[in-house]
């Protein structure tokens, strides 16, 4: 992603949460081909199709001619957690997205505190979203544990 220092324009920002939001559907649906629990498979199911739905309202957002720039602190990472094992275990992809989620909500709580308008919202609706995944997710984990 481009970027010249700890700023980044709303529009390669855009489309670079719309790459996260791919590989966050993705992420999901990989976790669809466990042995899960019933209860759980419903959740999982519902945040890929949330994710899909998040990368669509995002993918319209591109090529707008969007101005400005959001400024991240220094050491802000665009790099979402990946899962480093090889066959993970349902309460490690549980873990890894929870880190995800957390670091999907305050990348759009960040960017939407430069935006103005119809996108701040959008931002700031996402940012509750993916707070509420977090959270889905943290319930999940506790249940199985
Ligand atoms: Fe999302
Ligand atoms: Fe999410």
């Amino acid at each position: 992603m481009k970027s010249s220092g700890n700023y980044l324009s709303f529009e390669d920002f855009i489309k670079g949460a719309v790459v996260f939001e791919q590989e966050s559907a993705e992420y999901y649906h990989r976790m669809l081909g466990y042995d899960l629990k019933d209860t759980v498979r419903e959740v999982v199911v519902s945040l890929e199709k949330d994710e899909w739905s998040h990368k669509a309202i995002l993918q319209k957002r591109t090529g707008a001619g969007i101005q400005g720039y959001i400024q991240f602190p220094p050491g802000f990472s665009q790099e979402m957690p990946v899962m480093e094992a090889d066959n993970p275990t349902v309460a490690e992809l549980l873990s890894v997205a929870i880190d995800r989620e957390m670091k999907s909500k305050d990348m759009y709580e960040k960017s939407a505190s430069f935006a103005s308008g119809e996108l701040r919202e959008l931002l700031e609706e996402l940012a509750t979203f993916e707070n509420n995944h977090e959270y889905l997710l943290r319930s999940m984990k506790d249940y199985l544990a």
